[in-house]
C-alpha cells in the first residue's frame, strides 16, 4: 500500500525579485541565512524560517524514506496566491512557481508530484493556467478558500471548479488571508484560530451556496487541516439547517448529505480528533496531509495515522488509497509504477516474502467497497459486493473466451491437430460453469427487500448496468456487436476505446465459423446474402452432427457453445426477475424502460446457427 502525502509545501531555492518585476511592494522573497536554512520574508517583514527540504529534492527524499512516505504531492504556499494583486502579476507569479514545482518534481525519482496555483481573481486566466499546468504534468491545483469577499460558491469560482472537473484536476483548498487579523496580532492566532474557521467557511459556503449541486460528482476537492472546524461543528450546522429556514441556503440536501462530495486531510494533530474526523467523514474521505516541511506540520509524517487505534484497513485508506482516488493516479501508468516500486517496499519493508494476503491483495480487495448512503444502509455492502463478484467473473470469462478464440483460430490453421479443439472445449466448459454460478448468484441479492434497495437507490443515479464495460465486451467478443451501446461508455474514454477495439476484433462466432471454413466444412459464396450465409453456417453445423464418429471433438465445442448461449439467456431472464422483484416495472437508473426493455434482450443469441441446426436435424 503506497503512502501518499497530499498536503505539503515547497519553496524554490531562489526566485526573481517579484517586487522589482511587478513594481509593487511586499512580495515574498527568500533570505538564505546559513547552509540549508533560510527565512521567507514579505517585504521587510519576517514570515517564516524554512530549511533545505523546501527546495532540495535529495533532502525531501531522505526524509520521505525516514517517514515511510512513497509519494509527496507538493504545492506552493498561499502567500504566493496573490489573488489581491493585478491578475497579470498573479498569473506570471503562478507560472514561475508552477514551473519551479515541476523542476523540483523532475528530480524526485517519480516520487514527487505537484499541484499548481492559478490567478483565481480572473476565472479565464485561472482556467487557462490550470490547463497549461495539467498538460505540463501537475496533478491538480491548490486554491485559497476565498478570493477577497468571494467565497467558494461564487459563480466564477464554481466555473473554475467545473473546469477542474473537466480537466480531471484534483483541488486542494487551503485557508489563507485570514479574517479578523486585527484581533489576532499575536501568538500565531491567524494560523491556530483563523485558518480552521476559514476552512470551515469554505466548506459551508460550498454546501449552502449550492456549489456542490452545480458541480459534477466527478469533482475531487479536498480541504486542508482536517477541514478546519467543520466536522466538529457539523451538528450545529445541521441543527440550524433543520430549524431555521434562513439557515437553509440554496442547497438541495441537508449539510450532512454532502460529506461524500469532498475530502479532508489528516492534519489535526490529535488521535481523538482524527478518529472523530473519520467517524464523521467516513474512512474513504480522509487522506494523509502533513503540512511538511513547515514548523506547524507533522514532524514524523504519517505518525498520527499509524499510531492511532483505527483499524488497519482504515489506516491503509488514509495513508494512501484515498489519495490514489483523489489524484486519479491509476490514470497515469508512469506514476503508478513509480509509486508501486517504492511504495510496496515502504509499505511493508519486512514483507518481501509472499503471503496469502500479499499474493491475493486481500487488504486492497477489502478496501474497494465504498457505500454511498449516509448513514450507511446495511444492504448497500451486499449490493456492491454482488456486483463486484459479477465483474470479477466477467473478467475471468473474457480471459477464457479470448483463449477459446485463439484456440479455434489455431485449430483452423492446423485442421489435423486435435489439441486446440480439445482445449477450446475444455475452456468453454469452464465458461459454462462460471455462468451457471452467475445465474444462481442473483438469489443472494434477492434477500434484499425492495424497500431496502429503494433506501439507497437514489444515491446510485445515473450509474447503471448499461455501463458494465465487461458485460458489453463479453457480448461483443461472443459476436453480438451493437455499436449503439458504446454511447453509455462516453464518460469513460478508456472503456469506450476498449469496446471499440472489441468491435473490430474477430469474435468467437467469427473464429468458430472461420475454423469450419478452413476445415472445408463450410463454403460461402462471395455474393451470398446475409440469409444465405446464415443458412450455410447452420448446414455446416448440421454436417458435423450428421457424422458424429468423425467430429466428436467439434460436436463437443458446439454443445458447449450452445450451453453457454442457453446460460446467458438464463442470466438475462433471472436478471429481469430480480429487477421486477426489486423495482417492479419502473424505469432503470440508466434511463431505459426497465424490465420491459430488458425483456427485448431475451431474444439475443450468440450462436443462432447452432440452434437452427437443431431445427434442420429434425427435418
Ligand atoms: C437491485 C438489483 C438490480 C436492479 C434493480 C437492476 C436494474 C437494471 C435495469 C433497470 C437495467 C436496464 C438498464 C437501465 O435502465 O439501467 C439493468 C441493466 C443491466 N444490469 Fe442490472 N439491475 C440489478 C442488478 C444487477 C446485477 C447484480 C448485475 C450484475 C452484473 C446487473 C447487470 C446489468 C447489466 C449488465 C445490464 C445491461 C443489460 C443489457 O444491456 O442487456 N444488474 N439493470
Amino acid at each position: 500500500m503506497p503512502v501518499i502525502d497530499i498536503h505539503n509545501h515547497f519553496f524554490p531555492r531562489a526566485w526573481p525579485d517579484l517586487a522589482a518585476r511587478y513594481g509593487t511592494p511586499n512580495w515574498p522573497w527568500i533570505k538564505h541565512t546559513e547552509p540549508g536554512k533560510a527565512d521567507v520574508m514579505i517585504g521587510d517583514r519576517f514570515f517564516r524560517h524554512i530549511y533545505s527540504a523546501c527546495w532540495d529534492p535529495q533532502k525531501r527524499l531522505e526524509e520521505m524514506d525516514r517517514d515511510g512516505v512513497a509519494m509527496q504531492v507538493l504545492s506552493a504556499t498561499p502567500v504566493l496566491f496573490a489573488y489581491d494583486r493585478p491578475a497579470e502579476h498573479a498569473l506570471d507569479c503562478a507560472q514561475l512557481f508552477n514551473d519551479a514545482a515541476l523542476e523540483l518534481c523532475a528530480q524526485g525519482k517519480g516520487r514527487l508530484r505537484a499541484l499548481c496555483q492559478v490567478p483565481l481573481q480572473d476565472v479565464d486566466a485561472a482556467c487557462k493556467e490550470l490547463s497549461r499546468s495539467m498538460r505540463a504534468g501537475h496533478l491538480g491545483v491548490q486554491i485559497g478558500n476565498h478570493v477577497g469577499e468571494k467565497n467558494l460558491d461564487d459563480p466564477g469560482i464554481v466555473t473554475f471548479l467545473q473546469h477542474c472537473a473537466d480537466e480531471g484536476a484534483a483541488v486542494l483548498v487551503h485557508p489563507w488571508d485570514m479574517f479578523g487579523q486585527s484581533r489576532m496580532p499575536k501568538y500565531m492566532m491567524p494560523w491556530t484560530v483563523g485558518m480552521p474557521a476559514e476552512t470551515q467557511l469554505g466548506i459551508v459556503a460550498m454546501i449552502l451556496g449550492g456549489a456542490f449541486d452545480k458541480l459534477p460528482r466527478s469533482i475531487r476537492v479536498c480541504f486542508a487541516h482536517g477541514g478546519g472546524s467543520f466536522a466538529f461543528l457539523l451538528g450545529r450546522l445541521q441543527n440550524a439547517w433543520q430549524h431555521h429556514p434562513v439557515a437553509r441556503g440554496l442547497c438541495e440536501l441537508a449539510p450532512k448529505d454532502y460529506l461524500n462530495r469532498f475530502y479532508v486531510d489528516s492534519a489535526v494533530f490529535d488521535p481523538r480528533a482524527l478518529k472523530y474526523l473519520v467517524d464523521t467523514m467516513g474512512a474513504e474521505r480522509v487522506m494523509l496531509g502533513s503540512d511538511y516541511p513547515f514548523p506547524l506540520g507533522e514532524h514524523r509524517v504519517g505518525e498520527l495515522i499509524r499510531s492511532s487505534d483505527l483499524p488497519q484497513h482504515t489506516k491503509s485508506r488514509l495513508l494512501g488509497e484515498n489519495a490514489e482516488e483523489f489524484l486519479n493516479l491509476s490514470r497515469n501508468a508512469a506514476i503508478e509504477s513509480a509509486q508501486t516500486d517504492k511504495a510496496s517496499e515502504l509499505a511493508s519493508p519486512e514483507s518481501h516474502q509472499l503471503t496469502y494476503s500479499s499474493y491475493l491483495r486481500v487488504p486492497e480487495l477489502l478496501q474497494l467497497q465504498h457505500p454511498q448512503s449516509r448513514p450507511q444502509h446495511h444492504d448497500e455492502l451486499l449490493f456492491i459486493i454482488v456486483h463486484q463478484t459479477y465483474e470479477l467473473w466477467f473478467k475471468e470469462l473474457l480471459h477464457d473466451l479470448d483463449a477459446v478464440v485463439a484456440n479455434l483460430q489455431d485449430a483452423g490453421k492446423n485442421p489435423e491437430s486435435r489439441d486446440e479443439v480439445y482445449e477450446a472445449a475444455r475452456l468453454l466448459r469452464r465458461c459454462t460453469e462460471i455462468t451457471r454460478v452467475l445465474v444462481e448468484q442473483f438469489t443472494i441479492l434477492e434477500t434484499m427487500l425492495p424497500t431496502h434497495f429503494l433506501a439507497f437507490r437514489g444515491k446510485l443515479e445515473p450509474a447503471s448496468g448499461f455501463q458494465s464495460e465487461q458485460f458489453r465486451e463479453l457480448e461483443f467478443l461472443c459476436g453480438l456487436k451493437d455499436e449503439k451501446m458504446l454511447r453509455y461508455h462516453r464518460p469513460t474514454p478508456e472503456a469506450h476505446a476498449q469496446l471499440e477495439r472489441r468491435l473490430k476484433e474477430p469474435s468467437l462466432h467469427d473464429a468458430f465459423f472461420e475454423a469450419l471454413c478452413s476445415m472445408g466444412k463450410l463454403q460461402i459464396e462471395k455474393n451470398a446474402s446475409e440469409r444465405e450465409r446464415f443458412d450455410a453456417r447452420a448446414r455446416a453445423v448440421l454436417s458435423l452432427y450428421r457424422d458424429e464418429p468423425s467430429h466428436r471433438d467439434w460436436i463437443d465445442v458446439c454443445e458447449r457453445l450452445t450451453e453457454f448461449d442457453e446460460l446467458v439467456v438464463g442470466w438475462r431472464l433471472r436478471h429481469i426477475q430480480l429487477v421486477e422483484r426489486v423495482i417492479g416495472t419502473r424505469m432503470g437508473t440508466g434511463g431505459s424502460a426497465g424490465s420491459s426493455y430488458l425483456k427485448l434482450t431475451l431474444d439475443k443469441k450468440f450462436f443462432p446457427e447452432l440452434w437452427e441446426a437443431r431445427t434442420l436435424l429434425t427435418e
